[in-house]
């Protein structure tokens, strides 16, 4: 009989302690092995974190990496920001309440009413989730039930990414999330046109008309950071609103001040129906969500008593969640924060700019807005087959040998997504310096003195041990 060793179980004080070979295995283990081995190739599974402040992650090892990655979005304020921390303290230190079903939470109502006071007078009444994908999900059923089923399409665009749950999934057109699965959304009724072609949404309106329910998109797609042109948002705006067709804006990648404007809508003058926000407004330390729209819409959707409690969720604003999300909006809109991310953008384009010019052949453009950056890399070799576990083409092999050389040879985190692993994703906190700019600027250009074949052969070398 084969003896089964006895798990033991690991109290939180000795959890941070524990050593690193020891929680990588139980995160292979009990997690997910293959995303393990995907963050081993890029180098992250070296990093034994001890602490996370501002711009920096501290390691173990006693050397700090600067964290451009911005956790896709969720660390415009940067890690463990002492505002937002105090806004714990003061929560934990008053025992304010956290959990209520039955009853008015207060923090929860003001929350929704600051948010109305940043937004357009008519985006005044809110319904808060946990994650992204919830609040679109509540988008969506909103949308479908203020219209009625006979309006039964929804517009998705080309390269979109709204979440991974199964209704916010059905709107994800980018890479390959949605095959393979059951939608929440039927994919019969699903609509999908290129994003920033307004011919193209013209043409699907004459095609079905009066029967499009809405469209969701992202006024700047994030996976690809793709920025439409001038005159887009508002122009689809006013065609939709011609067809009675409700607009969703997914701004939870940009905004919160990480396009330059609290919203990128706001500086297009492009109102939606509905807006959804996430990751940021939770100050980088809670998971809060927010869908946004009218009183006029809600109450078409949701306004009888006996449907009241049609669209809920347990955790939906939970009161310290709702403590921190007030806090991070103070300080997004605090006087010269923005202005704040403005010079900074402009400060850290001119100076990939001079990059740009100095590795003509390697970079080939710069995309973004504000503090969303993606260096456009031109590799040499056109795309292949490679024999290497999540390197399958030669780009995302290329790209994953440079950011692991960042990360583990100069001490820089950032990111790339499969869908364009020709685009290194930078994403700063919004309160970066001029300082970290120049360290990362520093860093990228000793990357790019070196030779593909010597960052590839690097990174093949760590793919085989
Ligand atoms: C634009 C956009 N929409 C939706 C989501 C989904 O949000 P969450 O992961 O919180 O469900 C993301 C997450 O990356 C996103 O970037």
């Amino acid at each position: 009989m084969t003896s089964k060793k006895v798990k033991s179980f690991i109290k939180l004080e000795e959890a941070i302690n524990i050593d690193q070979k020891e929680f990588n295995s139980y995160y292979r283990k009990n997690i997910n092995s293959a995303l393990f081995s995907i963050f081993k190739l890029l180098g992250f599974s070296k990093i034994d974190i001890e602490s996370a402040q501002g711009s920096f992650l501290y390691l173990k090892v006693k050397t700090k990496v600067l964290d451009f990655s911005g956790a896709c979005g969720s660390l415009n304020l940067g890690h463990n920001h002492p505002e937002i921390i105090n806004a714990e303290k003061f929560c934990h230190e008053n025992n304010t309440i956290d959990a209520l079903k039955f009853g008015v939470n207060k923090l929860q109502a003001i929350l929704a009413h600051n948010i109305s006071t940043v937004l357009p007078e008519e985006l005044d009444t809110t319904f808060f989730s946990t994650s992204g994908a919830e609040a679109n999900e509540a988008a969506i059923k909103l949308v479908t039930k203020a219209q009625g089923t006979k309006r039964k399409y929804i517009i998705r665009t080309k390269g979109s990414f709204h979440g991974k749950t199964h209704g916010a999934l059905a709107f994800t057109e980018s890479e390959n999330f949605s095959e393979g699965f059951h939608l929440g959304f039927p994919r019969e009724n699903i609509l999908t046109i290129p994003f920033n072609n307004l011919t193209a949404l013209t043409e699907i309106i004459e095609k079905y008309p009066h029967e499009i329910a809405g469209i969701i998109l992202e006024p700047i797609q994030g996976q690809d950071i793709v920025v439409p042109d001038k005159g887009y948002l508002k122009e689809l705006q006013k065609i939709c609103s011609q067809n009675n067709i409700l607009t969703i804006f997914d701004e939870y990648k940009i905004g919160l001040g990480r396009s330059g404007s609290l919203f990128y809508f706001q500086s297009q003058e492009a109102t939606p129906d509905i807006l959804t926000m996430a990751k940021s407004l939770g100050g980088g330390k809670r998971a809060i969500g927010a869908m946004v729209t009218s009183r006029s819409l809600w109450e078409k959707a949701f306004g009888k008593k006996k449907d009241a409690t049609l669209h809920s969720s347990t955790f939906s604003g939970l009161g310290g969640s709702c403590a921190v999300a007030i806090k991070s909006l103070e300080i997004f809109t605090s006087s010269n924060f923005l202005q704040n991310v403005n010079d900074l953008s402009e400060y850290f384009f001119t100076r990939l700019d001079d990059l740009k010019k100095r590795y003509p052949k390697k970079i080939s453009s710069l995309r973004g807005r504000g503090l969303i950056i993606g260096i456009e890399f031109n590799f040499p070799i056109s795309q292949q087959s490679l024999n290497i576990p999540f390197a399958k083409n030669i780009h995302i092999a290329m790209m994953g040998s440079i950011v692991r050389e960042l990360l583990l040879n100069h001490n820089v985190l950032t990111y790339f997504n499969g869908s364009s692993p020709n685009i290194l994703n930078i994403l700063p906190p919004l309160n970066t310096s001029r300082e970290e700019i120049d360290f990362f600027i520093d860093a990228l250009n000793q990357v790019l003195d070196q030779k593909y074949t010597s960052l590839i052969g690097k990174f093949c070398k760590g793919a085989i041990s």
